[in-house]
């Protein structure tokens, strides 16, 4: 595992399941080009059941407090997502949803996380990223507010399972930098307060 010894901690989740995935392959690619002392581990979301609430007092799913213990632990969240229909897509949502809760005590809340979105489309996904980063801020977490990473025609820019257009990923990388500007900040004033 690259960086394996990083201070800085991130966890990555893709909102697209699928097994080429363009969302997943960028992810592939922050995680190979990050410095030494930052690390990201790829969260699945393929095992999330379907929320119910019903489920938060009996049966809670073991996958859900997974996923939520990864959001804990981390030091700050990278999501790269596609759009679907205009929108975030549902299987990403009903993630987000299980981890919302309890309501104003989400593993999110606080939590400096990313939002990019990728598409074969010109827009980019730029519809479902705003989308996405307003159920963050209902989570109360810190969203990363520039730049906003949207990666265009990805068909043309994933060749192996990488993004391997040197333009976008500059983009991505300082996004990334603003991640991790973010993740200092809330140490300083965390250990400010101690
Ligand atoms: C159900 C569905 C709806 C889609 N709607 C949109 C859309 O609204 N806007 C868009 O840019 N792409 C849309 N697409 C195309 C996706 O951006 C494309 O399938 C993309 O590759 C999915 O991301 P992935 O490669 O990470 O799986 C849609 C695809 C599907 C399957």
């Amino acid at each position: 595992m690259k960086n394996k010894h990083a201070s800085i901690r991130l966890v990555g989740i893709s909102g697209s399941l699928r097994r080429l995935s363009y969302c997943t392959a960028i992810l592939r690619t922050l995680r190979d080009e990050l410095p030494d002392e930052v690390m990201l581990d790829i969260f699945e979301l393929s095992r999330i059941p379907l929320y119910n609430e019903d489920r938060e007092t009996d049966d809670f799913p073991s996958s859900v407090q997974t996923f939520k213990d990864a959001v804990t632990r981390c030091d700050g969240v990278v999501i790269v997502s596609p759009e679907y229909n205009h929108g975030m897509p549902g299987v990403f949502k009903n993630a987000l949803d299980w981890a919302s809760q309890p309501i104003n005590k989400s593993p999110f809340a606080g939590k400096p996380t990313l939002v990019m979105t990728a598409s074969p489309a010109f827009t980019g996904g730029v519809r479902a990223q705003v989308q996405i980063a307003e159920t963050l801020r209902a989570m109360l977490a810190n969203v990363i507010s520039f730049p906003q990473v949207v990666v265009p025609a990805a068909h043309a820019k994933i060749v192996d399972g990488r993004l391997k257009d040197p333009a976008s990923l500059d983009f991505a990388m300082k996004a990334i930098d603003a991640l991790v500007v973010a993740i200092k900040q809330r140490r300083l004033i965390s250990s400010s307060d101690d």
